[in-house]
């Protein structure tokens, strides 16, 4: 398969790469960095993973940047939409500068790439795969986090109509909902910090990056072909 994943550079996106080069698909990724870890990977897969760097709070670019300068005429079977930034803070101090920014990054290009890659899935005959990453957050509510789990809504939202408006063509749009993970995003917390989330899952732990990558795997896969509209739940158990 020929998939498109966003925020390559580290954390989940990397892992997500790793488990599908391994799986022998092609994997066209994106973010800002040319990080080590990307350079790696492509030293290893390099007939197999392409990189293209491209910062998307420019939203208005999506479609020549990314749809027509890096994937030309790729035809593509899957969007792994996983680039995401925090913007924390109370409502209280919500700046509107910084809510924009996060929504071109968090929703607004997902929502463009999204477009086009269905754009490019039905010109290709394709019964392709939509996959959004979420956060557990949108759902039980963390202090600080009320913009960043908005963004997360609306692409939950955005994922499950996309699923209703596109099904009749075979193509699936799911969302993983990860838990709190130990990755650059969550670096800033302290421990304590971190302690009181982990109290909150059932299994008392950080959700495991390459579950998520691995449920992301299955999702795409064939053993996914009935499952679309649905939010998968990777999260340690969070209550
Ligand atoms: N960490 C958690 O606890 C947690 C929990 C639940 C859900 N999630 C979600 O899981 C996903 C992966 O997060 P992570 O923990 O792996 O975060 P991360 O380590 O901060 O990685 C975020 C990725 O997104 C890319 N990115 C950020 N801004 C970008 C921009 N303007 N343009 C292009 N790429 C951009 C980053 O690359 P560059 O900086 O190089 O551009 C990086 O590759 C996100 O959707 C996040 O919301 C995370």
């Amino acid at each position: 398969m020929n998939i498109l994943v966003s925020g390559v550079s580290r954390g989940v996106g990397i892992a997500i790469c790793k488990k599908l080069l391994a799986e022998g698909h092609s994997v066209y990724g994106i973010s800002r960095t040319h990080s080590d870890e990307v350079k790696e990977l492509q030293a290893q897969f390099p007939n197999h993973f392409f990189f293209y760097s491209f910062d998307l709070s420019d939203t208005e670019n999506v479609r020549k940047e990314i749809f027509k300068n890096f994937l030309n005429q790729i035809s593509l079977d899957a969007l792994v939409n996983n680039a995401a930034i925090a913007y924390d803070d109370i409502i209280t101090n919500l700046n509107y500068e910084e809510l924009l920014k996060m929504y071109q990054v968090n929703v607004f290009s997902p929502m463009m790439m999204t477009k086009y890659a269905i754009r490019n899935m039905i010109l290709n005959h394709k019964q392709g795969s939509i996959i959004h990453i979420s956060s557990i957050s949108a759902h039980t509510g963390y202090k600080g986090l009320a913009m960043y789990a908005s963004s997360k809504g609306a692409l939950e939202a955005f994922s499950k109509n996309t699923a209703r408006e596109w099904g009749g063509k075979k193509i699936r749009s799911n969302v993983v909902v990860p838990g709190f993970m130990d990755t650059a995003m969550s670096a800033t917390l302290s421990d304590e910090q971190k302690d009181r989330i982990y109290k909150r899952t059932s299994l008392k732990e950080a959700t495991d990056v390459d579950s998520v990558a691995d449920t992301v795997s299955f999702l795409l896969s064939d053993g996914a072909k009935s499952i679309t509209g649905q939010c998968i739940f990777v999260d340690s158990g969070t209550i």
